[in-house]
């Protein structure tokens, strides 16, 4: 058995406290822990506690690489989950949109689920209209990875997964590894890095809901939103890049100082579904977005390495979920702010490229850190 599994096991024992009718854990021993969640095609299922010395607890399963919860205290103390989710398996085997998950082997969509690589055309699942959406029918979000413990200062949790050659239609075995680190300073970083052994389109990315009220009465509307992105990737009535990056200068893309999200919604139809191009030199680790809300005097800033941020109002969020406080996840009560490479790339060949080779290595890094007025 593979080194980083188990090592550095912390076995403690969880508090729980109760949140309306729902629990989850809100408190842990510092580390990373485990607990038995259920099993899916006879493969069993954790839900693994990340809890760091500031007291910020994040649960995960090995289902999806899903985030079910980051519990954090408010301006008050008082501590709710900024990520909504579910506190059982059998809600996420539901189907719910990606909550939490982790998409692969293409965040977002491939236009007309088809591109062509050296000559040969894929052909992939079309689950979204005439597209294909977060990796096809059962992309990385439904599928159980293998999860260990890496022996690290911090709280942390090891998950790999390999895509097989054909799978959802993509070329080349993929040998996927994903790394979520809870830090001291209430940073969740996202490490992700993948191998292949023929040249594969790669997009991967995490599809958390955040609210940061940590109570879906409230919508996300009035949040503050901040983009560092100059451009924006207008798309066409299937959401699908027209190719062109506008300015977001006079339009209500314009997040470029804070505004709020709810500010100029009514001219964007259907809520914000959009691809934002981020303004950078190079690839580094680069904060591009920072989400505030004065009601629990939260912020939480995004920094990556990707050149991409999908800003999503959870537009399609109909009240058939319920989060963990107990309320319907009605039309924009999450938002999601995904990490990741243009949509549609392999189609767009002046987007930057998506292609991954033989012989290289996928490596992407995400952290969203979080902070509380005091
Ligand atoms: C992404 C897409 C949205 C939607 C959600 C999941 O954010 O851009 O259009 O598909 O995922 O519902």
């Amino acid at each position: 058995m593979a080194k980083w599994f188990n090592a550095g096991l912390i076995i403690a024992t969880i508090a729980f406290a109760s949140c309306n009718e729902k629990q989850h854990e809100t408190s842990a021993t510092i580390g990373t822990t485990k607990k038995e969640w259920g099993e899916v095609d006879g493969k069993q299922v954790y839900l693994y506690t990340l809890a760091n010395k500031a007291g910020d607890v994040v649960t995960i399963s090995n289902y999806g690489g899903t985030i079910t919860s980051w519990v954090s205290p408010d301006k008050s103390g008082n501590k709710n989950s900024i990520i909504i989710g579910f506190d059982s398996l059998s809600s996420y085997r539901q189907d719910p949109p990606y909550f939490g998950a982790l998409i692969g082997r293409y965040g977002n969509r491939i236009g007309k689920a088809q591109f062509t690589l050296n000559g040969t055309t894929y052909k992939l699942a079309a689950n979204n209209g005439p597209n294909s959406l977060h990796g096809g029918i059962q992309g990385f979000d439904k599928v159980v990875w293998a999860a260990g413990v890496p022996d690290s200062a911090q709280p942390s949790l090891t998950l790999k997964y390999v895509s097989k050659d054909g799978e959802e239609g993509y070329p080349g075995n993929l040998d996927v590894t994903v790394v979520y680190t809870l830090t001291d300073d209430n940073g969740l970083k996202i490490e992700y890095t993948a191998t292949t052994d023929k040249p594969t389109p790669v997009n991967l990315t995490n599809h958390s809901y955040f609210n940061l009220t940590g109570n879906v009465k409230n919508t996300i509307l009035d949040h503050y939103l901040q983009i560092d992105a100059d451009k924006y990737t207008p798309v066409d009535s299937t959401l699908i890049p027209t190719g062109e990056l506008k300015e977001v200068k006079g339009t209500p893309f314009d997040f470029t100082t804070a505004k709020k999200i709810g500010q100029d919604f009514n001219s964007v139809p259907g809520g914000y579904d959009h691809n934002f191009v981020l303004n950078r030199k190079d690839a580094s680790l680069q904060k591009v977005a920072a989400l505030s809300d004065s009601v629990s005097g939260r912020t939480l800033e995004v920094y990556t390495t990707e050149p991409g941020l999908q800003f999503y109002t959870g537009n399609f969020l109909d009240g058939k979920f319920t989060n963990h406080d107990g309320n319907p996840l009605l039309i924009h009560t999450a938002l999601c702010m995904e990490t990741q490479h243009f949509p549609d790339s392999p189609n767009k060949p002046d987007f930057p490229s998506t292609i991954l080779q033989p012989g290289q290595t996928y490596h992407s890094v995400t952290e969203y850190k979080l902070s509380v007025e005091k």
